[in-house]
């Protein structure tokens, strides 16, 4: 977005990143971080819909916004793009303060939860449009529309109307009306979630390679946690208006900071009654235990005896559920899992230990 005077960074171009891998070189030497948001607010029928936000996502980074239905998500994605006043905080692109401008005076592009496309214009005109607006030249018009089709390999569409391509596609479509205005920042609302279980993995590969390999600083909005781990080099927590942990995906995983973002991230069961014994972490009365089916595993010498009570085939794992006494614990076991009415010892690897909603201990 060449139009927007206020903000410092030039726009990434499509056109110097075609051939070379000058990405990561390009991201060490800008001087100032991609987006920055500070103390975010928005109130919205009477309740503090966004309570608050301080987030920096660094320029070339990839930082997705995960979190419950109604948390929000998407109020906070529309203040930032700009579609949506402020009540408090501010809102800073490339260094520079766009919190006063309008969504096409900011040097970013938003795509839509429900994409909207054109159903009247061909694919062509659909990723021309916001050109149109911005006085750029027919020809250079052409040409970016032509690269942005070409990265999200959809050349041989450039002519199709939008009823006449796949789901897929049409995301695919959305993604490159976004990405053809040059944004130094791409936001995305819940960009796969029309998508079947399938086109989801390679549309969601397809925008981290782009993403990428233009260097663009992205916000994804989503509450898939498989997406958000897949893709994201860190990952905000939402949880009612506000942030709870921002992490890389594996530290996430390793120590979630708040017992939401446990039970928000991967699976848990809480440690009980007979399973507490073998518990190799500090804890008192009040506190909650719990542990990672990956952590409980199946062995003869186990300390604690429990009984098969179910077995799930989950493809190449099965999620086993054990019970000792009136406490049940779940486990992932490959290879042949146990017979349904089994017994069999259980050994606990780390745990999480939260008090009061904190994580007090995690063992490694
Ligand atoms: N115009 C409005 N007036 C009143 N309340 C609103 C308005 N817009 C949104 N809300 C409320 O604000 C909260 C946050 O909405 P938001 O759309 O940001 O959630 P979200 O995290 O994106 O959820 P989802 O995952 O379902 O898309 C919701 O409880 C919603 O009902
Ligand atoms: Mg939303």
């Amino acid at each position: 977005m060449t139009d927007a005077p206020t903000v410092a960074n030039p726009a990434p171009s499509l056109q110097a990143d075609r051939t070379a891998d000058r990405t990561a070189d390009r991201r060490a030497a800008a001087p100032t971080g991609g987006l920055a948001l500070r103390g975010l607010r928005k109130t919205l029928g009477g309740r503090d819909v966004v309570d608050g936000i301080d987030l920096d996502v660094a320029k070339g980074e990839l930082v997705s916004l995960l979190g419950p239905s109604g948390c929000g998500k998407t109020t906070t994605l529309r203040m930032v793009a700009g579609f949506l006043p402020v009540d408090g905080g501010s809102v800073t692109m490339g260094g520079g303060d766009v919190t006063a401008l309008g969504p096409e005076r900011r040097p970013s592009a938003m795509v839509f939860q429900n994409y909207a496309l054109w159903p009247h214009m061909t694919v062509t005109q659909n990723v021309a449009f916001p050109l149109r607006t911005r006085r750029v030249s027919k020809q250079r018009t052409a040409e970016r529309v032509r690269d942005a089709l070409e990265l999200v390999g959809l050349t041989h569409h450039a002519g199709s109307k939008p009823t006449t391509i796949s789901g897929g596609e049409q995301q695919r479509v959305a993604l490159a009306r976004a990405i053809v205005q040059e944004p130094n920042v791409l936001l995305l609302d819940e960009p796969l979630s029309n998508l079947d279980a399938k086109l989801r993995v390679s549309v969601r590969d397809e925008i981290r390679r782009i993403q990428q390999r233009l260097g663009i600083t992205t916000v994804i909005v989503t509450h898939d946690q498989d997406e958000a781990l897949s893709v994201s080099d860190r990952i905000a927590v939402m949880h009612d208006g506000r942030i709870e942990q921002v992490a890389a995906p594996g530290d996430l995983y390793a120590r979630p900071a708040t017992r939401f973002v446990a039970s928000f991230i991967g699976a848990t069961s809480t440690v009980r009654g007979a399973f507490l014994a073998d518990v190799r972490a500090p804890f008192t009365d009040g506190d909650e235990v719990l542990v990672r089916p990956e952590e409980v595993t199946l062995a003869d010498d186990g300390p604690v005896v429990a009984t098969v009570v179910r077995v799930l085939m989950r493809g190449h794992f099965a999620e086993v559920v054990l019970a000792a006494g009136d406490a049940e614990l779940r486990s992932f076991v490959t290879g042949a899992p146990p017979a349904v009415g089994s017994t069999t010892g259980v050994r606990l690897g780390s745990v999480l230990v939260y008090r009061d909603g904190v994580l007090v201990e995690a063992t490694r």
